[in-house]
């Protein structure tokens, strides 16, 4: 079974529920023109797409997960797409803007992520990534909770994600919430 397969139908309030959303804070460090393509990666129930749908030209949905999907609300700027984040079927050099949000810590193979967003962005392409401090207290208890739902996770620190990616991307923005953290990377040619 895919994972969140289990959780999807009380996803979104749980998410209000423990106050992770961040909707405004990923729109703020994005600043977004307009036209861009987006693709949110992992992007679930797409509360997020929805939210930024307005302000770029279209939004893409990506998910392994087809029940998290059924309930984005789809319309000409916002798609879901059912598939896998380490092989997406995006052309090289087509996307403007990906965004993980609370999604890198739940993939094991971090680098060949990295490197399928890496080919998947245009020059000067944006990559948000937001995501949970490792060794935070309150990201402690968060962890002992989602290994119970989940089972093996792969959270990082903000620095190791900034490792993570600094060979592909310029560090434009580095936001410090302490139990979180916000990257905003532009891709290196
Ligand atoms: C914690 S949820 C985050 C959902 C959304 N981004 C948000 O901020 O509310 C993580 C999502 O990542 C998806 N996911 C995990 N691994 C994936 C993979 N390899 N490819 C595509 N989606 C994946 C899960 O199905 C789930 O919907």
């Amino acid at each position: 079974m895919i994972k969140f397969d289990r959780v999807f139908k009380h996803y979104d309030k749980f998410i209000y529920l423990f106050n992770l959303n961040k909707m405004d804070e990923i729109k703020d460090v994005l600043e977004l023109q307009g036209d861009e393509v987006v693709l949110d990666i992992g992007g679930g129930t797409g509360r997020l797409a929805d939210y930024l749908s307005k302000d770029c030209q279209i939004v893409y949905v990506l998910d392994e997960s087809k029940v998290m999907l059924s309930k984005v609300k789809a319309n000409k700027k916002v798609l879901p797409i059912l598939g896998d984040a380490l092989n997406t079927n995006f052309d090289s050099n087509s996307v403007d803007v990906v965004i993980m949000s609370d999604v890198l810590h739940h993939i094991k193979d971090q680098k060949k992520l990295i490197e399928e967003i890496y080919r998947i962005l245009k020059k000067d392409g944006k990559l948000l990534i937001l995501d949970f401090e490792k060794k935070h207290i309150k990201i402690m208890i968060l962890r002992v909770f989602e290994y119970i739902l989940f089972g093996k996770l792969y959270f990082r620190t903000s620095k190791e994600v900034i490792n993570l990616i600094k060979n592909k991307f310029t560090i434009a923005k580095f936001i410090d919430k302490k139990y979180y953290f916000i990257i905003r990377g532009e891709k290196n040619v």
